[in-house]
């Protein structure tokens, strides 16, 4: 077989769609000022803020030199702020990437269990690993499907906790009962943990079949530095590190991650001021507006007219939100991340008056 045909197979793998771009908008509805609420990126954190900590970081680095001792103390300040040992954190550029060597080293002939909704980039780099992937929905929107995990009898069970796209939190004793089948690897993904005040990092002492992975670019706003981590035990822990890069993550990106960490108790005033936004916007919302029970910034909302009508409608009055599948009583979702309430002071009123439609 040529190398050309051989590459073919990579057809099958879908490709993940970050969204829409703001030059994309344009084309639709005009040149406007776009509000990116597409993305889960955290627009509560002032980028001032950020810009300082960069600056600091290029003060302070050398960047002709490999990161090693700016790695190893931010491994070290993560295992303590985790109640953890050092050897328990894995670093990689994003919660992405941990995502993809946790399916390396279960490769081909492993199946994989995914609620529906849930993060999109699971199923994709599943398959980009020739993992078998099985997917089925929550129970009652929010708890584990119990019976169907155990039908399909899955390797590794990804739970993304608060969930991406709902915001929704699993019940904690939920994913415990699940740990205690040790033929699944339950891949527990708290990218938005912090800002929710939901973590099971301490089920790491009980379980060795257990992988948490988190990240600096929700909580943190660091997005574009592309830093995140896994915390695992054991077998799990020693073999992740094994498939990892020689320098995953840059001293530059590490540096500032150990900034924001100097500086929780800053980043913990905009967790609060994220979540009362939230609650603001949902009592705006009339009744009649599905949305989903969500602990984080971000929710989902179903509409009575199409996603791509009520999507379109949005994007006319600038705000540029994500069109996701139906599911459940979802039959029409959008999902949108909030900002702070000066931006979307008009949102909730939009999205009322496009439901009444
Ligand atoms: C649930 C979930 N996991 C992982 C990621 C990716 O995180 P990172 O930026 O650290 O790669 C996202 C990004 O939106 C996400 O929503």
């Amino acid at each position: 077989m040529s190398w050309k045909s051989d590459l073919e197979k990579w057809y099958s793998v879908p490709v993940y769609k970050p969204g829409i771009s703001p030059e994309e908008s344009k084309k639709i509805v005009g040149d406007k000022n776009f509000l990116n609420l597409q993305s889960n990126e955290n627009l509560f954190i002032p980028s001032e803020l950020i810009k300082k900590l960069a600056e600091n970081a290029l003060l302070n680095i050398d960047l002709r030199l490999y990161p090693k001792e700016i790695t190893t103390a931010l491994t070290e300040k993560l295992a303590k702020i985790n109640n953890l040992e050092k050897e328990n954190v894995i670093l990689g550029h994003g919660a992405d990437q941990m995502i993809e060597s946790v399916l390396n080293i279960f490769r081909n002939k492993k199946k994989v269990f995914l609620h529906k909704p849930t993060y999109s980039y699971y199923k994709i780099a599943a398959m980009s690993y020739g993992l078998k992937v099985i997917t089925d929905e929550y129970v009652n929107e929010t708890s584990l499907n119990f019976e169907s995990i155990n039908k399909s009898s899955p390797d590794l069970v990804f739970i993304c906790n608060p969930n991406n796209p709902t915001g929704h939190v699993i019940p904690k004793g939920e994913i415990e009962e699940l740990l205690k089948n040790k033929d699944i690897v339950v891949v527990l993904d708290e990218t938005y943990a912090e800002i929710s005040g939901v973590t099971s990092n301490q089920l790491l002492n009980d379980y060795e079949n257990l992988i948490i992975l988190r990240t600096f670019s929700k909580a943190y706003g660091l997005a574009g530095l592309r830093i995140g981590y896994a915390l695992a035990s054991g077998i799990l822990s020693d073999v992740l590190k094994r498939v990892q890069s020689p320098f995953p993550v840059s001293s530059f990106s590490a540096y500032v991650a150990l900034l924001a960490l100097d500086r929780i108790e800053v980043f913990k005033k905009y967790w609060n001021e994220a979540l009362k936004v939230r609650e603001w916007f949902e009592k705006q919302l009339d009744e009649g507006v599905i949305r989903s029970k969500s602990s984080s910034y971000f929710l989902t909302l179903s509409f009575k007219v199409s996603s791509e009508a009520a999507f379109t409608e949005l994007l006319s009055h600038g705000y540029i939100t994500r069109v996701i599948e139906p599911f459940g009583r979802f039959l029409n979702p959008l999902r949108m991340n909030l900002a702070p309430k000066d931006l979307i002071e008009d949102l909730p009123g939009l999205i009322n008056q496009i439901n009444k439609n």
